[in-house]
């Protein structure tokens, strides 16, 4: 039995290698001591509102964390004193968060031994609630390199009020901390920069940690310095999304029936989309940032003069054009199925749909500053929601006030499916951000695509190329001359990859167009190889949807996210022996090899601008984007359309291989970063 045991042990030879895996420390953490030094030639905006309610921490300098050698005794001692801090997960989970728990706990030991760290329970509710454990050694070396946030556990609470300000305080007083480190996302360090504010005057220091699947946090200072060119937990989820999607590329290559279609996670962003893409080499990858640019020349051109505001922006309508032309363009090569990414922000991108979003986002919150029960309560059924917004539409309800929603907004937002109302009526989260997550972009914009392709083959544009040879076989097994043929069922005979005339669209149009080029009597039945001939030409679209997203954001992290979290982690512990407080760690020279990289302290408060949230203009930290000026964006856009192979060469899929903590792997960083770093 026990040898059974064993086999069946809950610890892989993964877990226990990633177990006992020692990341790399950047060179200057070997040092005993460290000092901040600011550095004010990184400059940014200061908004107006944030210099208002962020008064004490506004003025920070960003600030690099260099070793010291020369220290009075008086010094050391202060540096290395006995600290409690206190630490806590926000958001959702990104691999490499239990690595920054072991830098931060691996350096407040070898300071003092007798220094604590405590872990706060299921995100911020732990710190209001006061729901905490000890972070020990033992627990610490259960998730060395592990991928999740479960030592600890993450929430989405978000500490936006006084009284919960004041919660939080009381809990960090009674434990005596000397710092709080919050690993969270945008809001999660827009929520570490208040509390940095709230907790000045106690002494006790709060420092954010950038984490994030979805890569949108990224700083640059006003001059364009890269000072934190991604989040961790990026890496490894684009890779354990790229294995997969590789892995669909295998399968769909092989029986050659399916669409894939792929959606992918990165809430507003398309980074993720566009990193896997990079990665993988897929036949389509649309980045919503791209959408949103468009300008459609014909429309303009049309317009003569006038302004035509539709000219600007893609509409759902067009993007499904755009993706038929593409299945349109492989299937005349034969390829009737490929591999397709969609961001699953996409719809924020789409200028009708974000018009929606605005709108329902203003009326929910003004529902909810009138009314006690949130209208979410009020209205939990998808046909009281809409029975409310008809009662506005109508004038019923806000009398005398801006029509917000008009007749015409409520007569356009039904005609929507059901399940796609329902989705942008969903509940948003506690930060106020619209939950992409809980839409199902891939199947509306599918659907569109299904239906005009519907139309293209009706129109006989969508057809499956045959291979000359493929013809010439199956006519010269029964007997038959091709090249007798060929000009009548095809309307390029001599290309490799022949297409059927487009007036053949059934089996009706072949007799009727082999009658009338004089190769068959009205009396006779089409010959069987014809047949054979033409249904090969005909399309059917099957598709295959996926959503790659929680399942890549449990992924155990790269190496990259290994060194990279480890360091955050040590990084942190520096700011606050350093006595920074409104600060984010971070890691400068991400893109370069491991000995150029840098640990820094970057001001939060200066990277919040106002945002629109649940209908309000809040402080926030900006959301980055995909940057289409980019190098990683350009050289996409450079390679898409060999990735698209319509043409009679193979499918140009790479295979990014696994995620792997060590040994030998080409992927050390995200290419993006890569392709970035590169001069031009
Ligand atoms: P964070 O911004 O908290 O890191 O979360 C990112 C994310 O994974 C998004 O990609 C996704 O849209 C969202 O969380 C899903 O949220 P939830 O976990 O609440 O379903």
């Amino acid at each position: 039995m026990d040898a059974a045991r064993q086999i069946m042990s809950d610890n892989s030879m993964e877990t226990l290698s990633r177990r006992s895996f020692q990341p790399k420390k950047i060179q200057s953490f070997n040092a005993s001591f460290s000092t901040l030094n600011n550095r004010d030639e990184y400059r940014f905006i200061k908004d107006t509102e944030a210099e208002r309610l962020l008064p004490g921490i506004i003025n920070n300098s960003v600030q690099k964390i260099v070793p010291k050698k020369d220290l009075t005794q008086a010094e050391k001692e202060a540096f290395s004193q006995q600290r409690n801090i206190g630490v806590v997960f926000s958001g959702g989970p990104a691999p490499g968060g239990h690595n920054v728990i072991a830098g931060l706990f691996d350096e407040l030991k070898r300071h003092h031994s007798d220094s604590r760290l405590y872990g706060f329970l299921q995100g911020p509710d732990g710190l209001l609630e006061a729901r905490y454990i000890e972070i020990t050694k033992d627990l610490v070396d259960g998730y060395r390199n592990m991928g999740g946030f479960s030592m600890i556990k993450t929430g989405r609470t978000k500490i936006d009020s006084g009284g919960k300000m004041e919660k939080a305080l009381t809990t960090c007083k009674a434990l005596n901390l000397d710092a709080l480190v919050v690993i969270g996302g945008d809001d999660s360090n827009t929520n570490a920069a208040f509390l940095a504010q709230h907790f000045k005057s106690s002494g006790i220091k709060v420092i954010g940690v950038p984490k994030t699947i979805d890569g949108d946090i990224q700083v640059k200072s006003d001059d364009g310095q890269v000072l934190c060119a991604i989040s961790f937990g990026f890496h490894s989820a684009a890779r354990a999304f790229a294995r997969n999607i590789s892995n669909l590329a295998n399968d769909g290559s092989s029986d050659v029936k399916y669409w894939h279609v792929c959606k992918v996670m990165g809430r507003v962003a398309s980074h993720l989309t566009l990193e896997s893409a990079l990665q993988t080499h897929v036949n389509l990858a649309l980045i919503g940032e791209e959408l949103a640019d468009y300008l459609d020349e014909d429309r303009l051109a049309k317009a003569a003069g006038n302004t035509d505001y539709n000219a600007y922006g893609m509409t759902l309508r067009h993007l499904s054009r755009v993706i038929c032309d593409i299945i349109v363009r492989r299937a005349a090569f034969g390829k009737n199925h490929g591999i397709m990414i969609i961001p699953e922000g996409l719809l924020e991108f789409i200028n009708e749909i974000q018009v929606f979003i605005i709108k329902l986002n203003k009326i929910i919150a003004d529902y909810n500053t009138r009314h006690d029960l949130d209208f979410h309560r009020a209205f939990p059924g998808l046909n009281a929601k809409l029975d409310y917004l008809r009662r506005i539409a109508q004038g019923m309800i806000d009398k005398g006030k801006f029509p917000i929603w008009n007749l015409r907004d409520d007569e356009l937002f039904n005609q929507l499916p059901s399940f796609f109302k329902e989705g942008l009526l969903v509940e948003r989260d506690f930060h106020g951000n619209f939950q992409f997550s809980q839409v199902k972009t891939e199947k509306i914009v599918m659907d569109m695509v299904k239906e005009y392709l519907e139309v293209l083959k009706e129109q006989g544009v969508y057809k499956v190329g045959i291979k000359r040879q493929d013809y010439l076989t199956l006519m010269q097994a029964s007997r038959m001359d091709p090249e007798l043929y060929a000009p009548a069922l095809f309307k390029n005979p001599n290309d490799p990859y022949l297409l059927v005339k487009p007036d053949i669209i059934s089996l009706k149009t072949l007799k009727q167009s082999l009658v009338s080029a004089g190769m068959l009597d009205a009396e006779d039945q089409t010959p069987e190889v014809l047949v054979a001939v033409y249904r090969k030409s005909e399309p059917h679209f099957k598709t295959q949807t996926h959503f790659y997203g929680y399942d890549g954001r449990g992924s155990d992290p790269t190496n990259f996210d290994c060194n990279y979290t480890y360091n955050l982690g040590l990084t942190a512990f520096h700011l606050i022996a350093g006595n920074a407080t409104g600060q984010m760690a971070a890691i400068i020279n991400l893109e370069q090899e491991f000995d150029q990289w840098q640990p820094i302290g970057i001001p939060i408060a200066r990277l919040m601008h106002l945002e629109e949230r649940k209908g309000r203009l809040e402080l926030v930290i900006e959301k980055s984007i995909v940057d289409l000026e980019s190098n990683a964006f350009k050289a996409f856009k450079l390679m898409r359309d060999e990735w698209v192979a319509a043409n009679a060469r193979p499918d140009r899929f790479r295979n990014p291989g696994p995620v792997l903590f060590s040994g030998n792997t080409e992927e050390d960083r995200p290419l993006m970063l890569r392709l970035n770093a590169l001069s031009h």
